[in-house]
């Protein structure tokens, strides 16, 4: 698999083929991910919430974030990063929107970087395309906006709010980003974004016609068992793996059994 880039995936729309992302947190899992030939690794801010304990995405900051970039950017070869702009880092103006986004590129080496929002961003989204960072946008289900939405609900099921939808997916096309997600909107709406759009979409819980999907790794692998969205597919069920190695090296321990001859100098 060549290098995976942001004109690559336009490339990939225009032929009909899938684009297959994964959240990505660690050096570890990038390099399994590159082997499994994954398109775009993104590091998302879900990251509070699945491998950092806090409720909700909002506490992430910049630096937690970019540790975490550094790790997949050593893992990764082939796939296009993107780090998600943490809750407070784009939404006061512009430049600082710029400074913080090209820290990301600059100093954690990823190659773009996602924000949520619609009409609200295309200033920021411009200063950010006239500093040389691609942006991929975010629309729907916006997770740092879960208060003002008063939860996790699916968004755009009524005409007022539909139409918004597919106008702020034309908004922010027209500004430069790359590629947007559609998060948790219904299939039908997805599936006419996906059609009046030239760049990809990419698909969270909006259904098989946008032009790629997203899970957040944790939740495909189930492990993390606090919060399973019905669009979520789990693959595997790595808890109980873990679980089941984690008892049997206590009661190795405890008994003696290990480490053995084996397993020592
Ligand atoms: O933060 C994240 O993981 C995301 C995906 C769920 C799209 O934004």
């Amino acid at each position: 698999m060549g290098k995976v880039t942001t004109t690559s995936l336009l490339t990939k729309k225009q032929a009909k083929q899938k684009i297959a992302v994964l959240t990505c947190y660690d050096y570890p899992t990038a390099r399994l991910m590159n082997e499994a030939g994954i398109d775009i690794l993104l590091v998302g801010d879900t990251l509070a919430m699945v491998v950092l304990g806090y409720e909700t995405t909002l506490p992430v900051t910049i630096e937690e974030m970019l540790h975490h970039v550094k790790a997949v950017k050593r893992g990764n070869k082939n796939a296009l990063i993107v780090a998600d702009m943490p809750y407070l880092s784009y939404q006061i103006k512009p430049s600082e929107a710029v400074r913080n986004a090209g820290r990301f590129l600059k100093e954690g080496g990823a190659e773009a970087v996602k924000i949520e929002g619609g009409r609200e961003m295309i200033k920021t989204i411009k200063a950010m395309l006239d500093a040389d960072i691609p942006v991929m946008g975010h629309i729907g289900l916006t997770p740092q906006a879960v208060h003002k939405m008063g939860g996790y609900k699916v968004q755009g099921r009524e005409n007022v709010q539909a139409e918004r939808l597919k106008q702020d997916a034309l908004l922010l096309q027209e500004a430069g980003v790359f590629s947007i997600v559609l998060e948790s909107v219904p299939w039908q709406l997805a599936k006419e974004i996906t059609a009046s759009l030239a760049i990809p979409t990419i698909s969270c819980g909006a259904g098989k016609y946008c032009d790629g999907q997203v899970l957040v790794t944790p939740d495909m692998l189930g492990l993390f068992p606090d919060f399973k969205p019905k669009f979520v597919k789990q693959y595997v069920d790595v808890r109980k793996i873990m679980l089941k190695a984690f008892k049997q090296y206590k009661q190795e321990v405890e008994s003696g059994k290990f480490p053995d001859k084996k397993h020592s100098y």
